[in-house]
C-alpha cells in the first residue's frame, strides 16, 4: 500500500480549461467547475434538500481530480440550514496532483472568495502521494475526507469489504470513450454494494455504455437537462427488488 503513485502534470487548455493530456480531456465543463460541481453533482443527488433531519451522509466519488466537488460541497454544507452533523467524503484519485499544483489549480478555475479557506486547507493537509486510504479532516472533524490514491478497479472492491457506504455516488471520470475503466460494470458492482438504501448517483455523461452498465449493476437511471451544453445528463438511485406478498 505504499508505492508511488504517477502525479497529474497541471495543464491548461487555452481556454484555461485544466485538461489531461493522459486522457485527452477536460477536468471540467469549460462552462465552469463550481457551476458544473453544483448542476451535476449536488442538485443531482437531491443536496442539500437530502441533509435536512440525516444525522451522518456518506459521498462516494470516482475520480478526484482537483476537489472541486468535494469543495463544493462542503461549501453547501457549511451554508446549509439543515444538515448532518457528519458529512464524510470518500474520493478515489489514480493520478493526484500535487499539493502545489492542487492550490494553483484552484487559484486559476474557482473565483469565489468563501473557497480560498476550504481550499488552504485542504492543500494544507494534502497527503504524500502514496497509494492507499489517507484520511483527512476538516469543520473540527464534522466533515471528513478519505482519499483512496490508486486504481479504481483494484480498491472499490477492497473499500466495500471494508464496509464503506454511499448515499449519494458521484460519478466523475474523464469521458467514457476515453476513460472506459471508470465506467465499467465492475466499478459499478462495486458501488452497488456500497450503496445504502436511499442511495442515489449522478453523473454529467448519458453514454450508452454507462447506461448499460448501471443498469446491468443494478441500478435505475433518468435522463435530466445536462450542465454547460449537455442535453442530458444520468441520475438515479439503486433498483430495489420488491417483494408482493400475496394473501
Ligand atoms: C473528470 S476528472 C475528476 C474531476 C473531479 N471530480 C473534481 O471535482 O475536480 C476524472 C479523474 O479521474 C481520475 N482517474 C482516471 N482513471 C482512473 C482510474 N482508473 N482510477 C482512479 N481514478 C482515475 C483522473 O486522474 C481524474 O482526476
Amino acid at each position: 500500500m505504499s508505492e508511488p503513485l504517477i502525479s497529474a502534470p497541471l495543464v491548461f487548455r487555452d481556454d484555461g480549461t485544466p485538461y489531461s493530456p493522459r486522457h485527452d480531456d477536460i477536468y471540467h465543463s469549460a462552462a465552469g467547475a463550481l457551476a458544473q460541481a453544483r448542476h451535476v453533482f449536488l442538485k443531482g443527488n437531491g443536496l442539500p434538500a437530502r441533509w435536512r433531519g440525516t444525522p451522518r451522509f456518506t459521498v462516494i466519488e470516482t475520480g478526484f481530480g482537483m476537489g472541486v466537488n468535494f469543495l463544493a460541497t462542503w461549501a453547501a454544507w457549511l451554508e446549509a440550514a439543515h444538515r448532518p452533523s457528519m458529512l464524510e467524503f470518500l474520493s478515489i484519485e489514480k493520478y493526484p496532483f500535487s499539493a502545489d499544483d492542487l492550490r494553483a489549480a484552484h487559484a486559476a478555475i474557482i473565483d469565489e472568495d468563501a473557497f480560498a479557506p476550504l481550499s488552504d486547507a485542504l492543500a494544507s493537509a494534502w497527503p504524500p502521494l502514496e497509494a492507499g486510504l489517507h484520511r483527512l479532516a476538516f469543520s473540527a472533524g464534522a466533515v471528513t475526507l478519505t482519499l483512496a490514491f490508486g486504481d479504481a478497479a483494484d480498491i472499490l472492491p477492497r473499500l466495500a469489504d471494508l464496509g464503506f457506504t454511499a448515499d449519494a455516488i458521484y460519478l466523475d471520470g474523464f469521458a467514457p470513450a476515453r476513460n472506459p475503466d471508470m465506467w465499467t460494470p465492475q466499478v459499478f458492482a462495486s458501488l452497488a454494494r456500497m450503496s445504502n438504501y436511499d442511495a442515489t448517483f449522478a453523473t454529467y455523461t448519458s453514454a450508452g455504455q454507462v447506461k448499460r452498465a448501471l443498469v446491468e449493476s443494478g441500478f435505475a437511471y433518468s435522463k435530466v437537462a445536462g450542465f454547460g451544453g449537455k442535453r442530458a445528463m444520468l441520475v438515479g438511485k439503486r433498483a430495489h427488488i420488491r417483494y408482493v406478498i400475496e394473501s
